[in-house]
């Protein structure tokens, strides 16, 4: 898959901006806050149509823009075929009475605090709920906490408990092993990548810690429960405490180079380098399950290398269809590699070909 074009129109700190990209290795280059970021951002907006900074969406309409509208339009080639993507933001407070863009979006309803429009080759589409398993735990996560503050009060009965339990022990059943397959999965890459931008020092594993005790051995119904049999156990203390202990909330994950917990004792270079690996295990695992390249997005994560890593980080690159990357300076890059770059610099909101 690759980015063939990009426009942006007031996002951000760009009012209006046009990019003809393609395959392979683009690096963006530029001091602080010229729009780096922010053109990264756009890109992995095309994903899910979700910011990965923004709190709210209103925050990406560039603050100068008159009628605080945003638009992203993008042609994706995907398996020979062009899909043509458009994202609309409307921020509706900032809106001038009977301005077009109010009347654009005046079919949305007052009470969608989204406001926001997604097409997909001309045609409407809602945004694709990516974790959409996650935000139904969360939500049983949530109400059983509420109903735990109740029980404490007095204001409810203890056994009522019972059927929000049944669907949590469920749920979490089902996303605990496949959390686990994944992490299987992904330590079939990780532990190699690491290798190779570490020229060969350190070696990683991922372990996946989920909140509650789960013997490896366990199939599905053993699971769920012991699981059960364990928030019963936790009962007591959980309505003491109004939370909800147990569940896929609570889980974690290690990261052990060469054994070491990456979390507590890495060094920035090796936290980044960790950081770095699991990305590329992370895209190496969608190519398996979709059939289908993701375009690699690296904001920034060289200035914490050190030469080698960043030499053995780039050949490892160079091997994906599209990489687009920035930093605030290229200075100490392997020439060769350069020179098989597509070079721009990025300066207020502008972006320009070297
Ligand atoms: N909605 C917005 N409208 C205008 N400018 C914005 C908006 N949101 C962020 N900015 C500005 O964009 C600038 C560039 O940000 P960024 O892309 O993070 O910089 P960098 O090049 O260092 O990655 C920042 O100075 C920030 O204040
Ligand atoms: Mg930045």
């Amino acid at each position: 898959m690759n980015l063939s074009h990009l426009s942006l129109k007031d996002f951000r700190n760009f009012d209006q901006l046009d990019l003809t990209l393609g395959p392979g290795l683009f690096l963006f280059q530029g001091e602080n806050a010229q729009g780096k970021t922010n053109l990264l951002e756009a890109v992995a907006m095309l994903a899910t149509s979700n910011s990965f900074h923004a709190s709210s969406d209103r925050e990406i309409v560039n603050w100068h823009a008159s009628e605080r509208v945003t638009r992203i339009v993008a042609a994706v080639q995907r398996h020979n075929e062009e899909v043509n993507i458009e994202i609309v933001i409307f921020d509706p407070t900032q809106q001038e009475k009977g301005s077009s863009a109010e009347r654009e979006f005046q079919f949305i309803p007052p009470n969608d605090r989204q406001r926001k429009r997604l097409k997909i080759n001309g045609v409407p589409k809602r945004a694709i709920d990516l974790i959409g398993q996650v935000t139904v735990v969360r939500k049983i996560v949530a109400q059983r906490s509420a109903l735990l503050k109740r029980i404490r009060e007095n204001q409810e009965d203890p056994r009522m408990l019972d059927f929000l339990d049944e669907k949590l022990t469920e749920l979490a059943t089902m996303i605990t092993f496949e959390r686990r397959r994944m992490v299987d999965s992904l330590n079939q890459h990780v532990d190699e990548l690491q290798a190779i931008i570490s020229g060969g020092r350190e070696h990683l594993t991922i372990i996946y810690r989920p909140s509650f005790l789960i013997e490896p051995a366990w199939d599905s119904m053993e699971t769920l429960q012991n699981y059960r049999a364990q928030l019963l156990d936790a009962r007591r203390k959980e309505i003491r405490q109004g939370v909800c202990l147990l569940g896929p909330h609570r889980d974690d994950l290690e990261f052990l180079v060469n054994g070491v917990n990456m979390l507590t004792y890495g060094s920035r270079g090796q936290q980044r380098t960790v950081a770095l690996a699991s990305k590329l295990g992370e895209l190496a695992f969608m190519r398996t399950v979709t059939g289908e390249e993701p375009i690699l997005l690296l904001d920034d994560v060289f200035s914490e290398l050190d030469f080698s890593r960043r030499e053995y980080l780039l050949r490892q690159v160079l091997r994906h269809e599209q990489v687009l990357i920035t930093a605030t300076d290229f200075a100490r890059f392997p020439e060769e590699i350069l020179a098989k770059a597509h070079q721009y610099r990025v300066a207020s909101g502008e972006v320009i070909q070297c």
